[in-house]
């Protein structure tokens, strides 16, 4: 590695630390002061085993790199710099050469990575995975089951006209009115199909929007805080579907709630996240938080499934569509949810945020 590609290391989202021979450190890029929240200047010229408390895990994983001379990845390391948290991080170290820096010297790069990032990117990816079969099967289930339902409620209606005992029409009419709520269920399961229409929007509009259908459903008891940041960009998305995510989520908290407790909904700027596989330098963060009693432990794993519910009369499609219209839109919507603190945040590519140009 010649001395001019290090300052490429800098633009790196990893963190990276190089240590020369004797183990003291020589260089580390922004990503590391941010992770270790320290400034390269106080890490720089210690040694690498000092600056970690001689943690053992690393001092281990060091010894074998240098003395087998190959790369090397520990996956499960809980190091913190003195005075600071410990946490819980992976470390590639690899054998350098540095030409020209010190007349060539042998050193080790280290490459850290947060574990429980990587645990939520591979998660996210399976969710989107998983959301892409469900979508698919709901799809041919709806269809098939649609199909049919025309054709009983014609003969229902048909035998109903026909039908010569008065007590009997009560049978004819239970017929119909099912047939009809499946029809009404399946039209709901088959919408999503409808492709978004991207404008540019802002997002406020979508918040306030919900803001005010939920307060005119709950006039009494659920109070609604704001906590906006107004310098976020404009989102390409279909106004419609945005609304219909948001008042979904909004609308299983207030009634979670139970019509009584605080919802709140914030915006923010996110940066360097990994959306559908894509990298992008800013996205917009947005999240629901209510006061309400949680989501209970068994459906924390199957709320995003279709016809889950919880809820007494729910047809647990509320937040199927709202996935199926997030992933549309090529974002994430994740939960962290304690009693009394459950928080939906919904991560959004922005207007031009694509492959990371803005
Ligand atoms: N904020 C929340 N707090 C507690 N539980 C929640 C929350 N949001 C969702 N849930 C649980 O997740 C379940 C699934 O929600 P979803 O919106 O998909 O369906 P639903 O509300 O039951 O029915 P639908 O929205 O189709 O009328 C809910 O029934 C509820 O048990
Ligand atoms: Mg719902």
């Amino acid at each position: 590695m010649a001395v001019a590609a290090l300052a490429g290391l800098d633009l790196l989202a990893t963190a990276i630390v190089i240590v020369d021979r004797e183990l003291v450190v020589r260089f580390a890029n922004p990503a590391a002061e941010n992770l270790f929240e320290l400034s390269s200047k106080s890490l720089m010229g210690n040694m690498i085993t000092e600056v970690f408390e001689h943690d053992r895990v690393l001092g281990a994983a060091i010894d074998y790199a240098r003395l087998n001379h190959c790369s090397y990845t520990e996956h499960d390391l809980k190091i913190g710099v003195v005075g600071h948290a410990k946490l819980h991080l992976s470390c590639t170290l690899s054998p350098v050469e540095i030409e020209g820096w010190v007349a060539g010297w042998h050193g080790l790069l280290l490459e850290f990575r947060h574990i429980d990032q990587q645990i939520k990117i591979a998660r996210e990816e399976r969710l989107h995975d998983q959301s892409q079969a469900n979508r698919e099967l709901i799809r041919n289930l709806a269809h098939e089951i649609k199909n049919p339902l025309g054709g009983i409620r014609g003969a229902a209606q048909l035998l109903d006209h026909e039908l010569e005992r008065p007590g009997l029409h009560e049978y004819t009419q239970v017929i119909m009115k099912e047939a009809d709520r499946l029809q009404s269920l399946m039209d709901r399961l088959l919408t999503p199909h409808r492709l978004p229409q991207p404008a540019p929007l802002n997002i406020h509009e979508v918040l306030e929007r919900v803001r005010s259908l939920i307060l005119a459903e709950y006039p009494h008891g659920i109070t609604i805080r704001r906590d906006y940041d107004t310098s976020v960009p404009l989102l390409q998305g279909d106004k419609e579907q945005m609304i219909q995510i948001v008042l979904n989520i909004a609308r299983n908290a207030a009634q979670a709630m139970k019509g009584n407790g605080q919802l709140k909904l914030r915006t923010r700027i996110a940066r360097q996240v990994t959306l559908a596989r894509k990298r992008h330098r800013h996205a917009l963060e947005v999240q629901i938080n209510d006061t309400g009693p949680g989501i209970p432990e068994n459906m924390r794993e199957k709320i995003f499934y279709p016809l889950v519910s919880g809820r007494e009369g729910g047809t647990g499609l509320g937040l199927t569509l709202a996935q199926n219209f997030v992933t549309q839109h090529g974002g994430t919507i994740t939960f962290d949810s304690q009693p009394g603190n459950t928080t939906f945040t919904l991560l959004l590519p922005t207007n031009n945020s694509e492959n990371g140009k803005s």
